[in-house]
């Protein structure tokens, strides 16, 4: 059993111990905004924050987390977080939409880190965040205008 607090819960889980984290969050304990593309740390699709830093959840095994803080889309609540997702609203970012937690979420780690992050700021955060839909460009003006 692996135990760590998952958007300032405490939670336990009961699959083994090399279980990708994506599948906690998602089939054991039910949060279903973080998504499964690839499975090998290649779309960003499963972009969670393990103590404030963006990983890859599908390739980290879930005893990784014990003891540690796990934030998903659903406990987004930063200050950057909210101003993203605002601006996502906003900006009509998603189109298919399937992309779009991860690329907040790897959004939100860039404006913790650098609050006015400059173009090869963005360009170099992102770079690792597919989109299908090619929403870059809607992506990259949201992260501005919450960036403001
Ligand atoms: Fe994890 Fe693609 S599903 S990076």
């Amino acid at each position: 059993m692996i135990k760590f607090e998952l958007n300032g819960k405490a939670v336990t889980a009961t699959s083994p111990d090399d279980t990708p984290l994506l599948w906690v969050i998602r089939d054991e304990l039910k949060l279903k905004g973080t998504k499964f593309g690839c499975g090998i740390a290649m779309c960003g699709a499963c972009t969670v924050h393990l103590d404030g830093n963006a990983i890859r959840s599908c390739v980290t095994p879930v005893s990784v987390a014990a003891g540690r803080k796990v934030t998903t889309i659903e406990g987004l609540d930063s200050a950057a977080g909210k101003a993203l997702q605002q601006a996502w609203v906003a900006e009509q970012v998603p189109q298919c939409g399937y992309c779009q937690s991860g690329q907040i979420m790897q959004a939100a780690n860039l404006l913790d880190t650098k609050p006015n992050p400059s173009d090869d700021d963005i360009n170099s955060a992102m770079n690792g965040n597919l989109c299908r839909c090619m929403a870059y460009a809607r992506i990259k003006k949201a992260i501005k205008v919450a960036a403001k």
